[in-house]
């Protein structure tokens, strides 16, 4: 068991902490690889909005320069974990990340343009009309070349488009779990009246899309093969190996 899922375990699991304990290191992992795949650098300037227990942050304040990370929580007792049980405490002195509780999706707080915006499993529990302030917030507080990884789990047939106007699932005013399907025509619309363009990546272990967001029509990911091939480019790589 790796460092981060032995300190997580340890945990008290008498309450929820906002997210999974069972993969949390993992979880946490393959959100720095996919920020790494979109063009993450050390330099780079990220807003990790509803940070949680930094199951990201602590990976992203790793890796990058000091006075890098942004972390937004309102829900300040699972802040608290991250800095206090989960990141080590000279990392943290080390690398001075930044936080702020505010409940707005505020980004503008911390007075800095950002290169990247990291919602992960965020719009899952937003309302659309918070969805729209993120984006929002995208605009006026990020740089030219900025992306926004966010994912969403996408209204269908394992359900209805959300029409409510609050969040939903846990939060520092809710113990209430649950989590809210959003159209990605509706996202993709939203991104279009900002001159925003939005890009469908693979699907995480949970079930959430992951959406690649920028200003740039033609942004990718450094290794798109690897996320972006469907089941047929995937059949005919292995009728093509049978073949062999
Ligand atoms: C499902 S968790 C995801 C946490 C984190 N992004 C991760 O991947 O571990 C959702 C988080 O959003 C936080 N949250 C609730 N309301 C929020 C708000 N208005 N603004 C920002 N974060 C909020 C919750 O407290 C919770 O930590």
């Amino acid at each position: 068991m790796g460092r981060v899922q032995a300190r997580v375990e340890g945990l008290d699991r008498s309450t929820f902490h906002g997210v999974p304990i069972a993969g949390f290191e993992d979880a946490g992992r393959r959100q720095l690889i996919l920020l790494l795949m979109a063009g993450l650098e050390p330099g780079s300037k990220v807003v990790d909005i509803g940070c949680g227990m930094l199951r990201a942050g602590y990976w992203l304040i790793h890796f990058l320069d000091p006075g890098c990370y942004h972390g937004i929580e309102p829900h300040t007792g699972r802040l608290d974990l991250g800095r206090g049980s989960i990141l080590e405490q000279d990392t943290l002195a080390q690398k001075r990340p930044r936080f702020d509780a505010n409940a707005d999706f505020d980004t503008s707080v911390f007075g800095t343009r950002f290169d990247v915006f990291l919602a992960y499993s965020i719009w899952t529990h937003a309302a659309k009309r918070h969805i729209e302030i993120m984006l929002d917030r995208f605009l006026a507080d990020s740089t030219p070349q900025a992306f926004f990884l966010t994912s969403v789990l996408p209204s269908g047939w394992r359900g209805a488009d959300h029409a409510g106007d609050a969040w939903v699932g846990t939060s520092h005013e809710s113990a209430t779990p649950g989590c809210i399907r959003h159209s990605l025509r509706w996202i993709e619309a939203a991104c279009r009246r900002r001159d925003l363009h939005m890009r469908r990546l693979g699907r995480e272990r949970d079930g959430q899309t992951w959406l690649l967001i920028s200003r740039d029509p033609d942004r990718q990911l450094l290794f798109s093969s690897v996320w972006l091939d469907g089941p047929w480019a995937r059949l005919e790589r292995r009728v093509k190996r049978l073949n062999r």
